[in-house]
């Protein structure tokens, strides 16, 4: 049985008072029982070194939302993956769509940057995800994966087994639109044949998280799926209340 895996996803939200209170909010239940699931929280770099200085010793792990290709240099604005490790860092996020959609980042520096997270011993959140068009046009799963594909081809040996996947179908980030349990558990169950594909170890030892307006009112049931292994959760996580109902969530 793979652990379920919570990660909220901050964006960029936040403030050192408003920080403050939300992590204290989610040490607290987490230590009152609360949640059944590992649970970290990717933050805004610069709020790296608060979460170092609070949640240091406790049960919520914590990471960064991108990460740099290059290990040092001259790369003014980059951040590099030794850095993030600097700061306790256990995971990255990798090729979140906004990152895609904004910043035009190709698969290929998806891979890059998952790879250079590994090398540096974090864990790659590698996203992946359809737009609309592209489920309506019958593409979900020949996207996805030619997503995951540029990343696995990069990876070497067992390296594979040290990423975790997060489906993140486009349409349904911060719209409210989720995918329901069955169309989410579909496109899970591809990519965890395409891991499987690579090796038996992948297939097995990686999390597939769901993200995509995932809610305490619908995430038992989308975690509950056989090949869902935990959440991405955006809006959801900058409410204590709501993340924790989310981890609770997870059987
Ligand atoms: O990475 C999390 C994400 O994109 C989902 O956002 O606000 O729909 O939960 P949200």
């Amino acid at each position: 049985m793979r652990p379920k895996l919570v990660v909220g996803n901050w964006k960029m939200n936040g403030s050192r008072a408003n920080n403050a209170s939300l992590l204290a909010g989610i040490v607290d239940g987490l230590g009152k029982g609360k949640g059944k699931a590992q649970a970290a929280v990717c933050v805004p770099a610069p709020y790296l070194q608060q979460c170092a200085d609070t949640l240091a010793g406790s049960e919520l792990a914590w990471g960064a939302q991108d990460v740099s290709v290059h290990a040092s240099g001259a790369y003014t604005g980059e951040v590099a993956a030794s850095m993030l490790t600097d700061f306790g860092c256990r995971y990255v996020i990798v090729g979140h769509s906004e990152r895609r959609a904004y910043h035009g980042e190709t698969d290929q520096q998806v891979a890059q940057k998952a790879l250079a997270a590994l090398n540096a011993g974090l864990t790659p959140i590698v996203c992946v995800g359809e737009t609309l068009d592209q489920r309506e046009a019958g593409q979900t799963n020949v996207v996805v994966n030619k997503q995951l594909s540029a990343v696995l081809e990069l990876l070497d040996g067992d390296a594979a087994t040290r990423i975790v996947v997060a489906y993140e179908p486009v349409w349904a980030i911060g719209t409210g639109k989720t995918a329901t349990p069955a169309m989410a558990q579909e496109v899970h169950a591809e990519l965890r044949s395409q891991l499987r594909a690579r090796s038996l170890e992948a297939g097995e030892k990686v999390a597939i998280l769901y993200g995509g307006s995932m809610k305490p009112d619908n995430a038992a049931e989308l975690m509950a799926q056989a090949d869902i292994d935990g959440g991405l959760i955006g809006g959801a996580a900058l409410k204590a209340a709501d993340f924790l109902a989310i981890i609770d969530a997870a059987k």
